[in-house]
């Protein structure tokens, strides 16, 4: 099943955003695999964000996301990857539509509250940047025939 890696950052967690943002991943019916609580290192955030790497944000950006705990997870499901992109918004949260996280909580650029894998691609090397294969739990829940038909 299609996995994607979603972040909640800094600004999420001082926001206290955390659990309305969960909610809206467990309520649209994706299953939460994976989870940690983590101030991440530089080192971290420079390896995840390396495709901006030159740009005139890169730096603040790395300053940010390592500014203080943020909440990485693994959401798995039909089409998660590209359904998490719309519940999250566009990268500007003035453009974001109202009903999306973006849309709903934010303001600035810099302070988007929330990360989601972009492609496939970016979804695998992100998962696997964050999290190890033993970190990443897979079940099966009694509401999975409720979600999708056989
Ligand atoms: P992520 O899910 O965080 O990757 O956001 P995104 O995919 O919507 O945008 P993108 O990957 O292009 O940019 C990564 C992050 O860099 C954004 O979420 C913003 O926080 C930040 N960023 C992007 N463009 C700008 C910009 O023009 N100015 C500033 N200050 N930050 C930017
Ligand atoms: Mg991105």
């Amino acid at each position: 099943m299609e996995r994607t890696f979603i972040a909640i950052k800094p600004d999420g967690v001082q926001r206290k955003l955390i659990g309305e943002i969960i909610a809206r991943f467990e309520k649209k019916g994706y299953k939460l695999v994976a989870m940690k609580y983590i101030v991440p290192k530089r080192e971290l955030a420079a390896k995840h964000y390396e495709e901006h790497k030159g740009k005139g944000f890169y730096e603040g950006l790395l300053d940010f996301i390592t500014s203080g705990p943020i909440v990485a997870m693994v959401w798995q499901g039909k089409g998660v990857i590209a359904t998490a992109r719309k519940m999250i918004g566009q990268t500007k949260p003035l453009e974001s539509e109202c009903g999306s996280i973006r849309g709903d909580f934010g303001i600035e650029v810099g302070r988007n509250i929330i990360h989601g894998s972009d492609s496939l691609d970016s979804a695998e090397r992100e998962i696997g940047i964050w999290f190890s294969e033993e970190e990443i739990f897979d079940y099966e829940s009694s509401l999975d025939n409720w979600v999708y038909e056989k």
